[in-house]
């Protein structure tokens, strides 16, 4: 089949998001004008560069900035916390469509632990959590959709990784067990990884 976007694909769901896929989860403490905790997933997500390191995450519609995206470029500061197979349910809980008064992560349970450079804490049980300083916001206006896609770049500034998270200095995902995102309702957990130093290179 080939479809334009925008111009109807014909099928039950739109494909788009399973077919970029897996995507890493961006899992988003940040704080609110009042000092209250902020916690959300975003699974447009990725790192962009390592010198410096640069995250960016990407908050769409419908209507209304999210919380996570205006709380970053206001604060100045965010946190992504690493999600393990241990904290998917507490992951998606945090998705749920709540005030922005509300604390996600007391909803869903998680302890929090204070950051050595930036304001939000991140989440204690998380084994890896990367200290953002907001950059930028790039907007993609939407199309047909009533609120901005806002893609939201900031420089890691700390990396907490826990110390039972490295074996010989390195790290390893598929011991942890990381969660990705792969479309529709479906995730997948890091397995079956396998080593390919590039040509001339060890990685
Ligand atoms: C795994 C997962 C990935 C998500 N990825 C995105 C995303 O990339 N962009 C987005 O706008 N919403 C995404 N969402 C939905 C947000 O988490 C949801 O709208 C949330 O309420 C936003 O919270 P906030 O307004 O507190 O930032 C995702 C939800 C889940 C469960």
């Amino acid at each position: 089949m080939f479809y334009e976007p925008g111009r109807g694909h014909g099928l039950p769901r739109d494909p788009f998001k399973a077919l970029v896929a897996p995507r890493p989860i961006g899992w988003f403490t940040t704080l609110n004008a009042d000092g209250g905790v902020n916690l959300a997933p975003y699974s447009y997500f990725n790192a962009m560069a390592d010198d410096p390191p640069v995250v960016c995450f990407s908050a769409g519609g419908p209507g209304r900035v999210k919380d996570s995206a205006r709380n970053a470029a206001e604060r100045g500061e965010f946190v992504h916390n690493l999600v393990t197979w241990d904290l998917r349910e507490q992951m998606n809980a945090t998705s749920e469509e709540v005030g922005p008064g509300i604390d996600e992560a007391r909803l869903a349970g998680l302890d929090l632990a204070p950051c050595e450079l930036v304001e939000p804490p991140r989440v204690a049980a998380s084994p890896v959590s990367l200290e953002c300083r907001y950059m930028r916001t790039v907007e993609i206006p939407q199309n047909g959709g009533d609120g901005p896609n806002l893609v939201v770049f900031g420089e890691v500034v700390g990396v907490h990784i826990g110390d039972d998270c490295l074996v010989g200095g390195r790290f390893d995902p598929e011991a942890l067990e990381v969660v990705a995102r792969l479309g529709y309702a479906d995730y997948a957990v890091v397995a079956g990884a396998f080593r390919m130093p590039r040509p001339g290179l060890r990685d």
